[in-house]
């Protein structure tokens, strides 16, 4: 596999394509601390065995050559540490629109704070590891996995889908949704860096799965459940629920989406 045809300034320029890795983040991490490495450094596995995700979470890769695994470098310095949310934001609307754009009958959404869905569904997500001293932002790995051409996956993961599955195709080509994921996460990134990411924000907002809908949630630490519409995120990344006529903040490790066939 070639990356020949990226049609980036930087994100995947400098590149590594190996054959199987453990994890691409970590790869990455541990390139990063012994060598200096330059802005958009892609590291792409074809082959992911311990792929890692959010809350120490384990992350599905498939077959070898099925789907996508791959990290790379940002440094985004210009953030600092308290907005490192919005970096969140800029890769997530990245993929959807890159998404949207080879895909155009598909419905993806943002299951809050950065999971790739279409419909009620998990496709990819996003595992973001910054480097922090202080109070600054010094440099973030940004890890994508997709699920592209897995037909079947464990009984476990009842709520995981393929492009190929909801495309209804055989086999698609993970090189070209990768080149084209690369362009638009990286664009968005740049306005990002601009700082003109009130459009990124709009676009986040208006695909996050069940955005102003009323649907049921539970508190993790009450067990309690309850009804609430989804009104946005504030600037932390809290999801802001709207409960009984009152705003409300929930951090990622407080709050499950209850889905209807749960
Ligand atoms: C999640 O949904 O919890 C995030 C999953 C992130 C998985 C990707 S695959 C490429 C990169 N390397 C990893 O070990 N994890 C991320």
């Amino acid at each position: 596999m070639t990356l020949d045809f990226l049609d980036t300034y930087f994100i995947g320029q400098s590149h590594l394509v190996l054959e199987q890795l453990d994890s691409t983040n970590g790869y990455l991490k541990a390139c990063y601390d012994t060598t200096k490495l330059p802005e958009g450094f892609l590291v792409w596995a074809l082959d992911q065995t311990a792929g890692r995700g959010q809350a120490s979470n384990k992350w599905f890769s498939g077959e070898p050559n099925q789907n996508l695994a791959f990290s790379f470098l940002l440094n985004p310095k210009f953030l600092g540490a308290n907005n490192s949310f919005k970096l969140n934001i800029a890769v997530s609307v990245g993929i959807i629109n890159a998404l949207k754009q080879q895909f155009p009958n598909l419905n993806f959404k943002i299951k809050w704070p950065n999971d790739v869905y279409i419909d009620e569904k998990k496709v990819g997500g996003i595992l973001i590891e910054n480097q922090i001293t202080q109070s600054n932002l010094i440099s973030s790995i940004v890890g994508i996995g997709l699920n592209v051409n897995t037909k079947l996956f464990p009984a476990s993961l009842d709520r995981a889908t393929s492009l190929c599955n909801e495309q209804n195709e055989v086999n698609l080509s993970t090189i070209e949704i990768l080149i084209n994921l690369l362009k638009h996460i990286e664009s968005s990134y740049l306005q990002l860096r601009s700082g003109s990411d009130e459009s990124i924000k709009r676009l986040y907002t208006q695909h996050l799965l069940y955005y102003q809908e009323a649907k049921n949630y539970k508190n993790t630490e009450t067990e309690e459940q309850f009804r609430g519409q989804i009104m946005g995120v504030n600037e932390t990344g809290e999801l802001v629920l709207l409960v009984d006529d009152k705003l409300t903040y929930w951090t990622n490790k407080s709050l499950v989406f209850l889905f209807q066939n749960n």
